[in-house]
């Protein structure tokens, strides 16, 4: 298979990147990526000789038609991903996520190249802390933050595109990743990363919003499935069941890295900020026959933290800018 990765060369691209490179090593993969902050050639670099990487926007209409010409299958993860971003600056949210997944769905019709989008389940909005709801394929749209509007219009336009235009896309709206290659500025790795770096850790607010984690791992596997055998039209809910609270989670790495479990700073709350996340992806287990791995959360987080310990040459040199920022929002 000829297959086109957007974003490729961010945290779950480049980690989809790297399996697909293991598990089909007849594919021909090509990955576009703007190598905004968020995206590393340094990602890359284990399948570098597999992969042929270029550097462009996703919105530039013209080098994606011509790279969707060239392919069998889109997988879409280009996006910008960080919610404190999207509050404090949201215009490339809309350029990216919205104008972006435009483009790409604008190529894939007149190619008329299969396509998977890679979503989030932050465009349901939240649920009530305590209660037992989880969303599911049918749950209204009521995303909060300019980042997650942005990715419901995207979501929108495809399911436009698939009626209207008959594109043969799926989309998949997975939960809260961790692993290898994420950004510092995301919860886990900031966590980690400030104590290694002798920093304390920073929690919002109280700790007590909950997020549902999965394993980057799980969540690519589970993106090959609707690759494989999902059903052209369909939305796909991905999940490995494990909500956690902030301040759990943040306690789980204090304890990890033998640090005082008081050992943090309370920081101002985001604005807006989503309560409780929680995924039921029964649809995706049942008929595509997935299931995740790496269900041991505590063994993936002291696997993570170990690849942070030993990867300083990846994530050092944006620390200092990531946490300068953060300084500024009093976070
Ligand atoms: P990331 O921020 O680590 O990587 C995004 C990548 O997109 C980067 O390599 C960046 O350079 C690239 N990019 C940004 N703007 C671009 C543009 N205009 N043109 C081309 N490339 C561009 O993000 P991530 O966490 O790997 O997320 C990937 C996808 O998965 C996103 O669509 C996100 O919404 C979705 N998602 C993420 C999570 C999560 O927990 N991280 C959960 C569910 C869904
Ligand atoms: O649910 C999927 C989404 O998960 C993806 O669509 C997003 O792209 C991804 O960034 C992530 O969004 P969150 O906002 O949930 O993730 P983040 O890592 O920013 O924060 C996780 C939780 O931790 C959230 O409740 C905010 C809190 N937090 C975050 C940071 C960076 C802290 O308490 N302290 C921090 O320093």
């Amino acid at each position: 298979m000829r297959l086109l990765v957007t974003g490729g060369a961010g945290f779950i691209g480049a980690n989809f990147v790297h399996s697909r490179v293991r598990t089909a090593p007849q594919d021909r993969v090509t990955v576009l990526d703007a190598l905004t902050y968020a995206g590393s050639r340094e990602a890359l670099a284990p399948v570098e000789d597999a992969v042929r990487l270029i550097e462009g926007d996703v919105a530039d209409a013209d080098l994606v038609d011509k790279l969707v010409a060239e392919a069998d299958a889109v997988v879409h993860f280009a996006a910008e991903t960080h919610v404190d971003n999207a509050l404090a600056d949201p215009e490339p949210f809309l350029h990216t996520n919205v104008v972006g997944t435009f483009t790409v769905l604008e190529a894939v019709r007149r190619h008329r190249v299969r396509l998977h989008h890679v979503s989030t389940d932050e465009v349901y909005g939240d649920l009530e802390l305590g209660s037992t709801q989880r969303f599911t394929e049918s749950t209204p749209y009521n995303p909060s933050s300019p980042y997650s509007s942005t990715k419901a219009a995207a979501d929108l336009l495809v399911r436009a595109w698939v009626r209207s235009y008959g594109v043969r896309a799926t989309i998949s709206n997975c939960s809260n990743n961790y692993g290898p290659y994420q950004h510092v500025e995301k919860f886990i790795p900031r966590q980690i990363t400030n104590v290694l770096t002798g920093r304390r850790p920073k929690l919002y607010g109280s700790g007590a919003n909950v997020r549902d984690w999965i394993h980057v791992d799980d969540h690519n596997s589970a993106v090959e499935r609707i690759l494989a055998d999902g059903q052209p039209g369909r939305t796909y809910l991905i999940g490995a069941d494990g909500e956690r609270d902030n301040l759990t989670v943040l306690r789980t790495i204090l304890r990890l890295m033998d640090r005082d479990p008081d050992d943090f700073d309370h920081v101002t709350d985001r604005a807006g900020h989503d309560l409780r996340y929680a995924i039921d992806s029964t649809p995706l287990r049942q008929e595509l026959g997935w299931t995740p791995r790496h269900t041991d959360f505590e063994a993936g987080l002291r696997a993570t933290i170990q690849w942070y310990r030993d990867n300083e040459s990846w994530w050092g040199p944006m620390k200092d800018t990531v946490e300068a920022k953060y300084a500024e929002r009093g976070q």
